[in-house]
């Protein structure tokens, strides 16, 4: 056996050079349950394809409610505060799922198709007239963010302070003043610990109120309506969903198209491919969801002393499932750290949650808006070129790009 690598895979700064491959890689073969220790915390590091997904199916041992799905440790009063469908387990998590289910219906997603082609035509000739754009900047960032806010229905007056909060959500507790947009909450008691996320809970909020006394053809009237076996959603459980659905509709589809473009940049061949035969398009989106893992990890807690792989786990344990290891497994994906669209990735992919209750209920809206903004790019015939190196987020949770320089060219 080598010698392990020296690097705590929840450090943030092991991620500045994009995924630390080497060290997963040398934990898959080596030490597939690991005993770590993040912040002094003791953790086991679930690195292996076939053990995440058994972590993944198997919610009443490995349970998303009890310590919830973040790394760290919460209180019982914060957990309540920031419980959303995430960090539940069945049956309450069947009952919030069929709530929240009207959103993404095959039906309403196709209904977001013409909005999300005209966001990202809009998107993609501005950046063709700019020459050299920040991708993040020019296309990234704005897609996901435009389209999550247009279906909900938030007043276009509002789609900038909703970006602006929606920019603010992940490194909040960081970087942000706790009363920064007049937050007096504690901030663990926000989720991300962040006062962004206090705001877009309130807005969240009021927009409710709004679609109550006067409903829309919308998300938001959608989420306050559904009704399964006369119950609903609680004012506080839309308002938890609404925040989520931000969140989650917004940071992650950017990461996966920053990441999709710098894989374009560093593997022209493949976009190439793309513009000889648009057949690849949706094959192109999977490697792209699966190449950039926009979720790095996912947190469970053992409800029961239990074995994954032959390693003991005791009740109240922390596991950690790596999907930043898991979808570079070659026993799944031969030669996995090779970006090529041509590869077979549906439905081993895990970047959206493995086999289980909790897989990504949002995929579908991401697919689209990949699939979209694939199809603007083959249309005009655009290459992406280095213009600057990537600049990554400093986060051991989402594989975010700051800034990706590129020059744009059209043939
Ligand atoms: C490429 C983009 C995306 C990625 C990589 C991603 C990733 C994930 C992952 C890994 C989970 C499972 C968490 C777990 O098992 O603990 C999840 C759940 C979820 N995602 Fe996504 N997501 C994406 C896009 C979206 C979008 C666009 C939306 C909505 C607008 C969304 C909404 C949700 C919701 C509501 C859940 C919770 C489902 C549940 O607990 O039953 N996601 N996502």
């Amino acid at each position: 056996m080598s010698a392990a690598p020296d690097i705590e895979i929840t450090d943030a700064t092991a991620y500045d050079d994009g995924i630390p491959h080497e060290v997963f890689t040398w934990m898959r073969h080596n030490d597939p349950i690991a005993r770590r220790h993040h912040a002094g915390t003791p953790y086991w590091a679930v690195t292996r394809y076939a053990d995440l997904v058994t972590v993944t199916r198997d919610p009443a041992t490995f349970s998303s409610a009890r310590g919830m799905t973040n790394l760290w440790d919460l209180s019982q009063e914060a957990m309540d505060a920031r419980r959303s469908i995430i960090d539940t387990d069945p049956p309450e998590h069947v009952r919030l799922r069929r709530l929240g289910m009207p959103a993404f219906t095959t039906r309403r997603v196709k209904s977001y198709e013409q909005a999300t082609r005209d966001i990202a035509d809009e998107l993609l000739d501005d950046a063709v007239g700019a020459g050299t754009i920040d991708v993040v900047r020019a296309i990234s960032a704005p897609l996901p963010i435009r389209v999550i806010v247009d279906i909900l229905g938030v007043p276009a007056q509002d789609a900038d302070y909703m970006v602006e909060l929606s920019d603010h959500l992940v490194e909040g507790g960081e970087s942000l003043a706790p009363d920064a947009y007049g937050n007096t909450t504690p901030l663990e008691l926000l989720p991300f610990n962040s006062p962004a996320a206090h705001a877009l809970f309130e807005y969240g909020r009021a927009l409710g109120d709004a679609r109550r006394a006067d409903p829309h053809d919308d998300l938001v009237t959608a989420l306050i309506q559904a009704e399964v076996d006369g119950d609903r959603l609680s004012a506080v459980e839309y308002a938890n969903m609404f925040q989520l659905l931000v969140f989650a509709g917004n940071e992650t589809t950017r990461t996966a198209i920053s990441n999709g473009i710098w894989a374009f940049i560093t593997n022209p061949d493949q976009l190439e491919l793309l513009h000889q035969d648009p057949g690849l398009i949706d094959g192109a989106v999977e490697e792209i969801i699966r190449y950039a893992t926009p979720i790095l990890h996912m947190r469970r807690t053992a409800t029961t002393d239990t074995e994954l792989a032959g390693v003991r786990i005791a009740e109240g344990d922390k596991v950690v499932i790596w999907y930043a290891s898991a979808n570079f497994d070659e026993s799944v994906f031969p030669d996995p750290l090779r970006f090529d669209i041509t590869r077979p990735v549906k439905p081993k992919m895990v970047s959206f949650g493995a086999q289980g209750p909790h897989q990504c209920l949002g995929a579908p809206l991401a697919r689209l808006e990949i699939k979209i903004l694939l199809e603007g790019i083959v249309a005009r015939g655009l290459r992406f070129h280095h213009a600057g190196d990537i600049v990554r987020t400093r986060s051991n949770f989402v594989n975010g790009v700051a800034a990706l320089p590129a020059r744009v060219s059209q043939r």
